[in-house]
């Protein structure tokens, strides 16, 4: 039988890490899971109890809340991956709009939402055959994972991205607004105290600013190939 391995894909927002994450995990069989969407889902918590005053959290409340956040994942067939459920509701939209992107940086840089989502995602991964896409996934998540890649691509590329993508929804949002905000979280991730964005060590950096889908899988699948077949030829 073929050799199970943990895949960490982190990186800059809207690099396309889940995009690419998701086509890798439908072509090996294995279980994605979307670590964004974990932050953004416990953002809408904050947000739909109050816990949020002129844009800032309220953290010390959202702290002593966090026993009532459950989160779980269920495979929707018809789209080809999970979606996000917060205490029993599918909020896979809701947590995808300008709003919950423009708060999630600063429940991320909490400590204690960190150690409850961190802690339910090494959960996740204990048989392997996972492919997760986040921040840390390969620095603090999954340290010893098999694979780490590392995605980067220039703000201008990843807000054209984005702002298509909330075009196609329906949002109303300027391509500058985006812009805006995938800076300011690039600083928010990259600055903050706890497990801050950055490349694991030992990260293959892709930079798929130019690139396009299908030679980005390609290259991210040769380098799964050759990972396992190295780990098979020595166990
Ligand atoms: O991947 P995304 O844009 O949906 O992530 C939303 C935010 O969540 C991002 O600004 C940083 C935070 N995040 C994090 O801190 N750690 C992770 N493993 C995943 C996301």
């Amino acid at each position: 039988m073929k050799k199970k391995i943990i895949i960490a894909i982190d990186g800059y927002s809207s690099t396309g890490k889940s995009t690419i994450a998701k086509q890798i995990a439908k072509a090996l069989n294995y279980i994605y899971v979307d670590t964004g969407a974990m932050y953004r889902a416990v953002t809408l918590y904050a947000m739909q109890h109050n816990f949020v005053i002129e844009n800032e959290i309220q953290a010390d409340q959202l702290i002593q809340n966090l026993d009532n956040i459950s989160l779980s994942f269920k495979f929707n067939k018809s789209l080809g991956f999970a979606e996000v459920f917060l205490n029993g509701i599918n909020v896979e939209r809701e947590i995808r709009t300008i709003e919950v992107s423009k708060l999630v940086s600063k429940v991320a840089a909490i400590s204690e939402v960190r150690k409850k989502l961190v802690k339910e995602q090494q959960e996740m991964g204990t048989f392997k055959g996972i492919v997760m896409d986040g921040r840390d996934i390969g620095t603090v998540v999954f340290p010893e994972a098999e694979l780490k890649l590392f995605m980067t691509a220039s703000a201008e590329k990843r807000a054209k991205r984005r702002h298509l993508e909330l075009l196609k929804r329906g949002d109303i949002v300027s391509y500058e607004e985006v812009l805006e905000n995938v800076q300011e979280r690039d600083h928010i991730d990259s600055s903050r105290k706890d497990s801050p964005l950055m490349k694991a060590d030992n990260a293959v950096e892709l930079d798929n600013s130019d690139m396009g889908m299908d030679e980005q899988f390609e290259r991210i699948m040769s380098l799964i190939r050759s990972k396992i077949k190295t780990i098979q030829s020595t166990s």
